[in-house]
């Protein structure tokens, strides 16, 4: 089990050094909010983390993915994949390189990364030009969706630096999948925001046919702390399997909703109680957003949280995004709520995400109203969910497949009760998770 975080230095202790201290045991990305609880502008920035280390030359990025990789630095903005090796493709495709910082967050329930662009906006784009000059990227554009706080205030921070690599702001359509790799590789070639539905990867042929590297904004902050500190001292906290820390939203039936950083293999339950802990006895939290897995409580409180692996062992936590479910509501209905959600976000290219999705909500629904056709729709679910996987252009269709099968599994007692002829009594209830366009 990870020890708790303790808060990084303060002000003072800081300000006492001419050479500022890498935050050693407590928030790294957020340290500046709990130091001061506001934005850091970039003198507070420089004075914080120091100066950003650019080596000479650009286009030479040997030594920053031998760092990535001593780091263990993996991807926050879903799949948890290896940054370095992302990093090693678009070197290795030979081209000129774009990098796209992804800060679009279309995951309803995440507020990290409009949390991070807000307090420590400097670190996204030290990570992002930092990436850039070491593959000798042509610009860097950070994407956000259209109408969030930070298309007000990222402007004056862009402006307020002097980056050898040129920044370009770009907002996105806001919808869940738009920010999906391929699909802002897309928006960025020709202004529509949907995956493509065949290669070539983005790593070799993306913006503008040039190879590029699509990062979450997350990830490219810590890779600013690890050419700032190290990959030792990234590794210092967080488990071998996920080093460092994490952004986490926590939400749903919590004390204190809202971002907070923990170390990478926290578990479930140390995580609960560091938002002061549920409001109300509660049954199963939803990890990893409105694509992720059902956690049954307390039997999983001490599983840690990671970005793969079976439940045994851990959870996939995907976005991280721990939403917190009372006793007194009904998972599977919660469940049909975002499952209606996630088929509205197709984009309808491929059959099993047009089709599929919107039929495993229908058979959900049937299931928790005890509509007539409820008897068969176990049997229909079960095999619509074997054939849905995979077969999507993206990972959309995995996702919500993935939601709907982990909660068949953590909702067992009441799915016989509701096949067996006792409907959900909550099964007309609002969604207790933020639904967009819904109030
Ligand atoms: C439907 C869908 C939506 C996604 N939305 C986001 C998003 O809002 N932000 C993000 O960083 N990644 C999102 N991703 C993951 C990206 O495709 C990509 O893997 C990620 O930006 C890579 O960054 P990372 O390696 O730093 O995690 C989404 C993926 C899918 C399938
Ligand atoms: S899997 Fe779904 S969301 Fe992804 S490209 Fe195909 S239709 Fe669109």
């Amino acid at each position: 089990m990870n020890p708790a975080l303790t808060l990084g230095p303060t002000s003072a202790q800081l300000a006492q050094t001419q050479t500022p201290v890498p935050p050693v045991a407590g928030p790294r990305l957020l340290t500046g909010w709990y130091e001061t609880g506001a934005p850091a502008d970039l003198v507070e920035h420089h004075r914080r983390y120091g100066q950003l280390p650019l080596p000479g030359r650009p286009g030479q990025p040997a030594h920053l993915i031998d760092e990535v990789t001593a780091a263990g630095l993996r991807g926050r903005g879903g799949a948890g994949f290896p940054t370095a090796r992302k990093l090693a493709a678009v070197a290795a495709a030979g081209r000129r390189p774009v990098v796209v910082a992804n800060g679009c967050e279309g995951e309803p329930a995440s507020a990290k990364d409009a949390a991070l662009l807000s307090l420590a906006p400097h670190l996204v784009l030290d990570g992002s030009v930092l990436a850039a000059h070491a593959l000798g990227a042509s610009e860097v554009i950070l994407c956000i969706h259209q109408g969030a706080a930070a298309t007000h205030t990222l402007p004056c921070v862009i402006a307020e630096r002097d980056d050898p690599v040129p920044v370009r702001l770009v907002e996105v359509p806001p919808r869940y999948v738009a920010s999906e790799a391929s699909a802002l590789v897309h928006f960025l070639n020709s202004g529509d925001a949907r995956p493509t539905t065949s290669p070539p990867r983005a790593s070799q042929q993306g913006v503008n046919g040039r190879p590029t590297l699509v990062d979450n904004v997350e990830t490219l902050a810590h890779l600013a702390l690890i050419a700032r500190f190290g990959a030792s001292w990234f590794r210092s906290t967080g488990t071998p399997q996920l080093p460092g820390t994490l952004l986490i939203t926590l939400g749903g039936a919590i004390r204190r909703p809202g971002v907070y950083e923990l170390a990478g293999g926290t578990t479930l339950g140390t995580a609960l109680q560091h938002a002061g802990g549920p409001t109300t006895p509660v049954q199963a939290v939803l990890t990893g957003g409105y694509a992720g897995t059902w956690l049954a409580v307390p039997k999983s409180l001490d599983v840690p949280l990671c970005q793969e692996g079976p439940p045994t062992t851990g959870s996939a936590l995907g976005v991280a995004v721990l939403l917190a479910l009372p006793r007194t509501a009904c998972g599977l209905a919660q469940t049909a709520h975002l499952l209606r959600y996630l088929a509205a976000q197709s984009t309808k290219q491929c059959g099993p995400c047009t089709f599929g999705l919107p039929a495993i909500a229908t058979d959900l629904t049937d299931l928790v109203t005890g509509h007539p056709s409820a008897p068969t729709a176990l049997e229909r679910l079960h095999r619509r969910l074997g054939v849905i996987p995979g077969r999507g252009a993206c990972a959309h269709p995995d996702g919500a497949a993935r939601l709907t099968t982990s909660a068949l599994q953590t909702f067992a007692t009441d799915l016989h009760h509701h096949i067996h002829g006792h409907p959900c009594p909550a099964a007309g209830d609002p969604s207790l998770f933020p639904i967009p366009g819904r109030h």
